[in-house]
Formats: structure tokens, sequence, C-alpha cells
């Protein structure tokens, strides 16, 4: 039996939902990572960095993207204990500027993911997976990166059935 991890990033708080500011108890990506959990039953594990960007959506905006052009590695709150159970990882974030939070490279450069089974999933307004894919087997080249899932952040309370579709794919 194959053993599997959800392991994602997500932020709540102000956002931009179909092109206006709502305010999200629960961030996309997170509601995402539920519906793969009621499907698979794997072990789920949340990314978060020790200093949260800030509830308000343009000043997130003003530190991801800082951390983004220089190429920063935030302080995770913490990691799974190990990794080595798990042959199938279900990584999920939001997009952002086409690639992936800094904090999901600071978890991925974590670990060794030498032949395990990574499969994408990602929350977006309109960019889709951007690079992240190419990111992810960048950052873990010895992995089995599987095509992933991009679903609109507003749209995600629809999407059980593509996400069932894609987590049949090998
Ligand atoms: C800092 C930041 C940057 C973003 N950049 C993009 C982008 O380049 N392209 C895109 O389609 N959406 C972008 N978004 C929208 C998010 O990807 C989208 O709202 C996602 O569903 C948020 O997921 P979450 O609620 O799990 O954090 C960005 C959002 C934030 C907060």
């Amino acid at each position: 039996m194959s053993k599997k991890l959800i392991a994602f990033y997500s932020r709540a708080d102000e956002n931009y939902v179909s092109g206006t500011l709502k305010y999200l108890d629960v961030g996309n990506t997170e509601v995402a990572a539920g519906i793969i959990k009621d499907i698979t039953d794997a072990d789920i594990f949340k990314i978060e960095q020790v200093q949260p960007y800030d509830k308000s959506y343009n000043k997130c905006i003003a530190q991801a993207q800082a951390d983004q052009k220089r190429d920063a590695r935030p302080e995770l709150k913490a990691y799974p204990e190990s990794i080595d159970d798990y042959n199938i990882i279900y990584l999920g974030f939001p997009n952002y500027w086409s690639t992936m939070p800094m904090a999901v490279f600071t978890f991925l450069e974590h670990f060794d993911f030498s032949s395990k089974v990574i499969k994408p999933f990602c929350t977006h307004e309109g960019s889709g997976l951007g690079r992240s894919e190419r990111d992810i087997k960048k950052l873990c080249p010895n992995a089995d990166v599987k095509k992933g899932i991009a679903i609109y952040g507003s749209s995600v309370l629809r999407s059980k059935k593509d996400i069932e579709k894609w987590i049949e794919e090998d």
C-alpha cells in the first residue's frame, strides 16, 4: 500500500476573488487540500511561515513580491518528522507570479524527494500552474513530478469532480 501525504501552503484573510477583495476564513488551496483528503484519506500537513504575510491583501502582495525578488527562503514553523514512508505527495500552493510562494521552496529543499511521486495542485486567478511544475522539478530532480492540476480559486468548491479525475491519473 502506498502512503500518501498532502502538503500545502494556503493563506486565508483578504484576497481577490473574481475581481473584488473578499475576506476568506479558509484559503482556496486549503479547501482543495480538504477535498483531496476526503477522497484519498492521505495524511495532511500545512506549510506555514514563522512570519506569515499580512492579512491585508496589498501588504501581502508587497511582502511576497519582495521575497520572490530576493529568492528568499522564509523560515517554516514546522516540518513533518519524516517523509520516508510516503510514496505520493500531493503538493498544493496558490500561484504567486507564475510560481509557488517562497515558503514552498523552503519546504521542498528541506527533504530528499528522490523516487517520490509529486502531484502538484495549484489555485490561481488566471495564471494556472505557471512555471511551478518546472520549478518543482529543479528543486526535486530525482522525483517523479506528475502533471499538476490548476483550479480557479473562485471555483474551488465546485472542483471535486476534476480533482477526482486528476487523482486517478497516474
Ligand atoms: C501574493 C499573491 C500573488 C498572486 N499572484 C497571482 C498570479 O500571478 N497569478 C494568478 O493567477 N493569481 C495570483 N494570485 C491569486 C492566488 O493565486 C489565488 O487567489 C489563490 O487561489 C490563493 O490561494 P490561497 O487562498 O490558498 O492562498 C496571487 C495572490 C497573492 C496573495
